[in-house]
């Protein structure tokens, strides 16, 4: 028999991203070649609870996993034991692992800490290390590094504290609205607010503050937003390029997960010319981010032809009908082949 490769599939989360992963996750597990990987499912609850889990997977998306079959896990920091202690019936059980996969977003998952983890234990995980994944989080590191590579981002300010009302005034007085108000860590638009003038910015601020202890507001980007989807390690394979319609407001947390009044368009409704340029820009940023593995890159397309780098999410929505596997597919990769080649750039590094 064969050796298959074991991996632990990390879903949940102390995020408030938890559910969006238990969606994720589910799809990742249920493509998962069976024949060539043996998967140790790791369901971290909202409290940060680690937990090996054994139940019917079904029960992941129901968010009803936490409930039987699970036993303490931790991940053991220890070079020399590259696994997972698992605490079964009173037995201290050691599981070998060849690899991690992370499928959780945001805080304490999609942020570094975990890739920080795997990386002391020698455990190779799937996507981005630690580095990239603090950059890619990290909505004000991630423009700063890549405007200086001479790609535009949009013109911004950030507040380390809660400002007063006249440091408010006078930090965005070289703003031009609307404007972004954002916690500089966090994803599925929490927190967010668009703000269309000066009265509405206090609130706007104090929102973003509850989420993160620094916040970024930035200049409206005027066109739409486009994504990208990147995977490879030093050779790199780019996806088609989507295209976010929005009829009212912007991409918020319920349009993102329910679409009600916006629509994603795949491919963009743009020309080729455009597309290249967009996919070319995709791969500088992914580089100068150092990432690994994956990452969606989210860009604007201004009327007159700009490109505007908006964010990169290292760990994207995951289901089998997320943008980031949609852009895949649209250059012929299987949600099994993305899956696969996704653990092998870790495992074979
Ligand atoms: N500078 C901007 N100009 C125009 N739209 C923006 C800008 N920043 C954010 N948005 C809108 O807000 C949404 C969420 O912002 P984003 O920075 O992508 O945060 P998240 O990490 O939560 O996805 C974007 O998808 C877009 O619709
Ligand atoms: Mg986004």
């Amino acid at each position: 028999m064969t050796h298959k490769t074991a991996v632990a599939i990390l879903f949940g989360g102390c995020s408030t991203e938890y559910e969006v992963s238990l969606q994720s996750a589910y799809s990742v597990i249920s493509y998962l070649d069976q024949t060539k990987y043996e998967a140790h499912l790791i369901g971290i609850t909202r409290e940060g609870t680690w937990l090996y889990y054994q139940g019917d997977i079904d029960r992941i998306p129901e968010d009803t996993w936490s409930s039987s079959d699970c036993f303490p896990t931790i991940i053991s920091p220890n070079r020399t034991e590259h696994g997972l202690y698992l605490m079964r019936g009173g037995e201290i059980e050691l599981i070998h692992l060849d690899a991690v996969f992370p499928v959780l977003h945001g805080k304490n998952g999609e942020d570094g800490t975990v890739q920080g983890l795997c990386e002391l234990a020698g455990i190779p995980i799937v996507g981005c290390g630690m580095e990239s994944s603090v950059l890619g989080m990290n909505k004000h590191l991630a423009h700063t590094l890549v405007s200086l590579d001479g790609i535009e981002v949009p013109k911004s300010i950030h507040f380390k504290r809660v400002p007063t009302q006249a440091e408010q005034l006078s930090m965005t007085s070289g703003l031009t609205y609307p404007l972004y108000v954002k916690p500089v860590k966090a994803g599925s638009s929490f927190g967010i607010t668009k703000v269309g003038n000066p009265s509405q910015l206090e609130e706007a601020i104090h929102t973003a503050f509850s989420h993160d202890d620094t916040v970024i507001v930035e200049e409206s980007i005027p066109g739409f937003e486009v994504g990208c989807a990147v995977l490879g390690n030093e050779n790199l394979i780019i996806g088609e390029v989507d295209e976010i319609e929005l009829s009212d407001g912007f991409f918020d947390y319920t349009e993102k997960y329910t679409l009600k009044t916006s629509k994603i368009h795949m491919p963009a409704r743009i020309d080729s010319q455009t597309a290249d340029r967009i996919r070319e820009t995709a791969g500088r940023i992914y580089r100068i981010l150092s990432c690994k593995g994956l990452s969606r890159v989210d860009m604007f397309l201004t009327p007159d032809g700009r490109i505007v780098f908006n964010e990169v999410n290292t760990i994207p929505g995951f289901t089998s009908h997320s943008r980031y596997p949609n852009m895949l597919k649209g250059i012929g990769m299987t949600f099994e082949e993305i899956i696969d080649a996704l653990i092998r750039l870790a495992v074979e590094g």
